[in-house]
């Protein structure tokens, strides 16, 4: 090639297949560092479900990287979040889900804090000369609700949740998301694939029909990723006419319309799946939803956290559509699962060089574009010895 159409080259971007990342990236401790650090801590994360907290000292956790948070709902019934984190000697305070009945106590040597997070209560109080103790309260994390459910923020000033949905919020209103409640405990899963590879996946539908053949013989082909809004893909999958032929599908396809008769006749013949950058997704069906969310476990490794929701309903022919539904994603899970640990080890080859993407890994290719913007070093074909 000249000089001269090299240069032209350059001028038409477009005509450029995108590739994707380089695969270093996806399995490089300083990465992992710096993409919690710029990209998952600046961004809303969820904690949980308002639900998820009925009663007053109701507490989940969240662990981010290094980072853990307690949302909790106090004596004044509001949901607040705070780190983890005596103020002490850092011991960090609550472990998993549970109920904290009076004040908050830390573990290590006893300091007590009031549920609103301020410290009321050191042991040994003669022996600390100087304490104010109204400088030593629990550090508050920013918190936001969209649809029931709880996010935090760890640092920068991203938009609020409601403003990222935007429109899309009128979508899940027929749903009535803030009045479901948890079906099933906070769940995490630990899988041998880096949290981007996992994204990666749950960005594009290019997979679905040779990924997922239970969802292909239940749906029809779902393309229309490139149909979000700034920052959330969408994806809606329209139940076949055709029965499938695994029973546990055909049974599933044949139930839920009358089942889900509070919802408009459309949305009783669709799953819709949003996924929200950096790592969050949010799955709707007829008869539940679902959040989850893919978290560094470390280069190479991740966290999936997650849990179903409902409205209340004890129907019998309920139970049976939520019982299919769970078994129906079960699989698509595995499925998922086994094809990110599949590309996590392909990605170890010493053969491979990123491949075209197709128009429609839109989202994928967005994804990988903000992480190109905010860790410059993951455009470099090979990791550099030193990061800016
Ligand atoms: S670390 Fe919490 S009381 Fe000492
Ligand atoms: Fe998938």
């Amino acid at each position: 090639m000249s000089p001269a159409s090299a240069v032209q080259a350059d001028a038409l971007p477009l005509r450029v297949s995108p590739r994707a990342l380089p695969a270093w990236v996806y399995n490089h401790p300083e990465m992992t560092r710096l993409e919690i650090e710029r990209i998952l801590k600046p961004s809303w994360q969820i904690a949980c479900h308002v639900n998820s907290l009925p009663k007053p000292g109701d507490f989940v956790t969240l662990e981010i990287g290094a980072e853990s948070v307690v949302v909790l709902r106090n004596r004044q019934n509001e949901v607040v979040a705070f780190h983890n984190v005596c103020r002490h000697r850092g011991a960090q305070i609550f472990d998993g889900h549970g109920h904290c009945a009076g004040n908050i106590v830390c573990p290590y040597h006893g300091w007590t804090y009031r549920q609103d997070g301020s410290l009321v209560g050191v042991a040994r109080a003669d022996t600390f000369p100087d304490l104010d103790k109204s400088k030593l309260g629990l550090r508050p994390v920013r918190i936001a609700t969209m649809g029931g459910f709880v996010f935090v923020c760890l640092a920068g000033d991203p938009p609020p949740p409601n403003e990222v949905f935007g429109p899309l919020l009128d979508e899940l209103s027929p749903y009535r998301t803030e009045e479901m409640v948890p079906l099933c405990s906070i769940y995490t899963e630990e899988w041998a694939a880096d949290w981007k590879v996992v994204m990666d996946n749950y960005l594009e539908s290019y997979h679905v029909p040779i990924g997922h053949p239970g969802l292909q013989r239940m749906f029809t082909p779902d393309y229309d990723d490139q149909k979000g809004h700034p920052g959330i893909a969408r994806g809606t999958s329209w139940l076949r006419e055709q029965p499938s032929s695994h029973w546990r599908e055909r049974m599933y396809q044949k139930l839920i319309g009358s089942v889900s008769g509070q919802l408009p006749e459309p949305n009783r013949r669709c799953w819709r799946f949003y996924s929200m950058l950096p790592n969050l997704g949010l799955d709707v069906y007829p008869d539940q939803m679902d959040f989850f969310q893919v978290l560094p476990r470390g280069p190479g490794r991740s966290i999936i956290r997650g849990a179903v929701f409902g409205l209340p309903d004890e129907r019998r022919e309920m139970r049976i559509a939520r019982y299919l539904s769970d078994r129906i994603n079960w699989q698509t899970n595995n499925e998922d699962r086994a094809l990110c640990e599949r590309v996590q080890r392909g990605l170890a080859s010493s053969s491979y060089e990123p491949g075209p993407l197709s128009t429609i890994e839109t989202w994928m290719l967005e994804f990988q574009n903000r992480l190109r913007q905010q860790i410059p070093e993951s455009r470099l074909p090979k990791a550099p010895a030193v990061f800016a």
